[in-house]
């Protein structure tokens, strides 16, 4: 049963749009049409099982990666979505080669936002009904607006981000954000199609007890990491800790941001970058964590602080519950 006093993610946005850094109104319109996008998308997650949707759609991006069909409308649904409501001056998406500049050739063209997005996060579980997610990041540009964009408006710290978010498509619809002044969740109602306010100021707990990693990559973890796990997995104090790893970076960060956990990524002997995408999932939910008092870092530094030099560039990822990160990074720390 809804709270009378929930407030709708509408309402919210247009109470907290005077608190923006160089507010114009431009940031709210661009995340209602991210929660406009959103909601087409749950709606093609939700029906995945009835229609042909599922599976993969024959191809594959620009990482290698098979592109499953639902990825592949998902990153049309966004991408349709900020074009058509003229809202942003470009996007990058992990299921495009190269980012895409809009109305460039319009001078009147004013907007100063650029989007990257994960359309569709945890690919392997679409088939399988279990939760995935879309993530995005955004950035104000760099060059000057009325200009088409370039590659240095996206190869942008994580530390310039304006707002990040994820939505989760889970057991329930969750729209989950932050413009730099905490975080807040929003549950949908998928009877109206509405958004509620349903976990606000979201923080890590400081501590937690679980940990996510894909324990099957071991064999090919560095020794820092493998001596975390063991210590994860250590009868002592208030361990061992819960290993819970979904295989959805979005699915698996809510539950650890809720419960108290840490997720990792590493690299190893066979991935010497990681997996994760350091523009499109590392990034936003690093900002979404610093903002919730949790951690994110790429090594022995934090994730924010790197410089990215492609589109599609990958880095280890550990993020989570503050004194959780802070441990392993001592760990990490002894074999450097
Ligand atoms: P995507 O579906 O966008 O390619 O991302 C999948 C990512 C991430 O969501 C998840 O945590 C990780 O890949 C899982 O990788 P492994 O199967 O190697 O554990
Ligand atoms: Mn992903
Ligand atoms: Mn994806």
């Amino acid at each position: 049963m809804l709270r009378k006093k929930n407030k709708t993610l509408g309402e919210f946005i247009i109470e907290n749009q005077s608190s923006f850094q160089y507010s114009s109104g431009e940031l709210s319109k661009l995340i209602n049409a991210i929660r406009l996008a959103a909601k087409v998308v749950n709606h093609e997650v939700n029906k995945a099982g009835l229609v042909d949707v599922l599976g993969a759609a024959g191809d594959t991006n620009i990482q290698g990666e098979d592109q499953q069909k639902l990825d592949v409308l998902a990153n049309e649904k966004f991408i349709q979505t900020l074009k058509n409501r003229e809202i942003v001056c470009g996007i990058a998406s992990e299921e495009e080669d190269d980012f895409i500049s809009i109305n460039s050739n319009d001078e009147q063209h004013q907007n100063k936002y650029v989007v990257l997005i994960d359309p569709l996060d945890g690919s392997s579980n679409i088939d399988v009904n279990v939760s995935v997610g879309t993530i995005f990041s955004i950035y104000r540009r760099v060059t000057p607006v009325g200009t088409p964009v370039t590659l240095e408006d996206f190869l942008q710290p994580g530390n310039q981000q304006v707002a990040a978010g994820y939505v989760v498509y889970g057991t329930s619809t969750m729209l989950v954000y932050t413009t730099g002044d905490g975080v807040n969740g929003f549950t949908l109602n998928p009877a109206i199609g509405t958004f509620y306010l349903s976990h606000p100021n979201m923080q890590f707990p400081e501590k937690g007890k679980i940990y996510s990693v894909n324990e099957g990559n071991y064999v090919h973890f560095h020794r820092g990491v493998k001596d975390y796990i063991k210590y994860c997995q250590q009868e002592e104090d208030d361990r061992p800790y819960t290993s819970r790893y979904i295989g959805s970076l979005v699915s698996d960060f809510h539950r650890n941001m809720i419960k108290g956990g840490i997720y990792m990524y590493p690299k190893s002997s066979v991935t010497q970058s990681g997996k994760l995408r350091l523009l499109y999932e590392c990034n936003p939910m690093a900002f979404i964590a610093e903002q919730a008092n949790g951690l994110a870092i790429g090594g022995k530094s934090r994730i924010m602080d790197i410089q990215p030099t492609e589109l599609h560039q990958r880095v280890p990822f550990f993020c989570g519950s503050r004194k959780m990160v802070e441990k392993l990074q001592e760990f990490l720390e002894k074999y450097h």
